[in-house]
């Protein structure tokens, strides 16, 4: 099994590009099934989840490949989509394969998806997005590990998310596309993949108004097309590279990603004393001096994402001083946790609030990956850790992060994978 062995070799300095982003590019994966024609995603990252979202799309008959060899394009033909069924096997490997259902229900009238149950991070219940589909009509049934739906053409209602939910806002808004009426969505998700998302059914031709604020209003429409778009660059692999370039104390510019869809993790990296140069596509971070603490708390966009809280919190393990970081989003996202103490981090842990008392140094040592975010907060720990650290089963990394290794030996780091 793949392991990748970090030497901590001092500050990352230098440039690197940011890959599109992979929670934007599987929630336009399964939009696509809503155009009847095709759709060309460009910028998509070469990641292990985009190959298991089209493998599912192909499963239910779409044509759905990279368009050359090396390209990061990719063409998905929604025209003959016959299957209704995302099965387990699929929806396993990935969660994300649950955006298949509302796309599926909206168009076809019916869909069966495979429950995706927990995953490392906590729980992880859908009650919400099927609470969604059921406002608009659909009949729901759970049936031996299953969600069937069924409603032959949904119809536009209001409903409220009972907690902010990004995948099942998506899924919602995709299932009220092609329904009869107007579907208003309160509390929705505010991320920026649910603007994305938005403005691509916008392109194909429907009409959802409201994205990025907590009230999406959705027009029925009678068919849509395919459409072609670039996916935004991805804020979260953006933002580990930054808390790399904190953790080592370097300089490094970002490209490719925008600045204002990480207003607040930014915010962080200065209270943490680094200094920042924005444009539109990049950033620069330098620190000179220590790592400030810092207190964080994820909570769902604008706020802090939980999505960056471990390659942070690595980062904080050095600071000058205590700092708290607080998960509020997910109940189980501290899997990372005995894994840098185990490189010399100092942090207590109660529920769902870690103290982390900076150290001097940590060490290296062999860490084990349990998720992907978990397994960049090891990485940026390794960097700037003295000695070797080898991160077993990184199957988890290249799930969501883009020849890693070599971006970050574009940064001067040392690191290699090992098969
Ligand atoms: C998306 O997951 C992302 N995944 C996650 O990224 C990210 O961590 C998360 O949003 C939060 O930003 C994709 O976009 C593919 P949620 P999602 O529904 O949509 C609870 C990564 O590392 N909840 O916003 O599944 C839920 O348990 C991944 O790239 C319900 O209670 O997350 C959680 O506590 C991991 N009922 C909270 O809401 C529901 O029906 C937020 O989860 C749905 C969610």
């Amino acid at each position: 099994m793949d392991r990748i062995v970090v030497r901590g070799a001092g500050p990352l300095r230098g440039e690197a590009a940011v890959s599109g982003s992979k929670n934007s590019a599987l929630a336009l994966m399964a939009a696509a099934l809503l155009g009847d024609g095709e759709t060309i995603l460009e910028n998509v990252p070469w990641l292990r989840d985009v190959d298991a979202m089209l493998e599912l799309l192909r499963a239910l008959g779409a044509g759905a490949e990279w368009q050359g060899e090396r390209s990061h394009g990719v063409r998905i033909d929604a025209r003959n989509v016959h299957g209704r069924e995302a099965p387990y096997d699929l929806v396993r490997k990935m969660r994300a394969s649950f955006l298949v259902l509302g796309p599926l229900v909206g168009r076809f009238g019916e869909a069966r998806v495979s429950e995706p149950g927990g995953c490392a991070i906590g729980v992880r219940p859908v009650d919400q997005h099927l609470k969604g589909l059921e406002a608009l009509g659909a009949k729901i049934r759970l049936d031996h590990g299953y969600v069937e739906a069924r409603g032959a053409r949904l119809r536009g209602a209001r409903m409220a998310f009972d907690v902010s939910t990004v995948n099942g806002t998506q899924n919602v808004m995709m299932a009220a596309c092609l329904a009869e009426g107007e579907t208003v969505l309160e509390n929705a998700a505010r991320e920026p993949e649910v603007v994305e998302l938005a403005e691509v059914l916008l392109k194909m031709g429907a009409d959802v108004r409201g994205a990025g604020t907590d009230r999406l209003v959705i027009r029925g429409v009678r068919s849509m097309r395919g459409v072609r778009h670039a996916v935004s660059g991805d804020r979260i692999e953006a933002g580990t590279l930054l808390a790399a370039a904190l953790a080592t104390r370097g300089d490094v510019r970002v490209r490719g990603v925008d600045p204002s869809v990480m207003e607040s993790t930014l915010e962080k990296l200065r209270d943490c004393g680094a200094e920042l140069e924005t444009d539109p596509t990049s950033v620069r971070l330098r620190l000179d001096g220590p790592i400030r603490p810092t207190r964080i708390v994820t909570a769902p966009f604008p706020g802090f994402p939980t999505d960056m809280q471990a390659q942070l919190m690595a980062a904080l393990t050095l600071a000058e001083g205590a700092s708290v970081v607080e998960e509020r989003v997910f109940e189980n996202r501290f899997m990372h946790v005995p894994e840098l103490q185990r490189m010399g981090a100092d942090i207590a842990l109660a529920g769902r609030s870690a103290t982390v008392h900076g150290v001097r140094r940590l060490m290296g040592a062999p860490v084990m990956a349990t998720d992907l975010r978990a397994s960049a907060g090891l990485i940026v720990a390794a960097l700037a850790a003295e000695g070797d650290t080898v991160v077993n089963r990184v199957y988890h990394i290249d799930r969501g992060y883009e020849r890693i290794e070599e971006k970050l030996r574009g940064l001067g780091a040392e690191i290699r994978r090992e098969g």
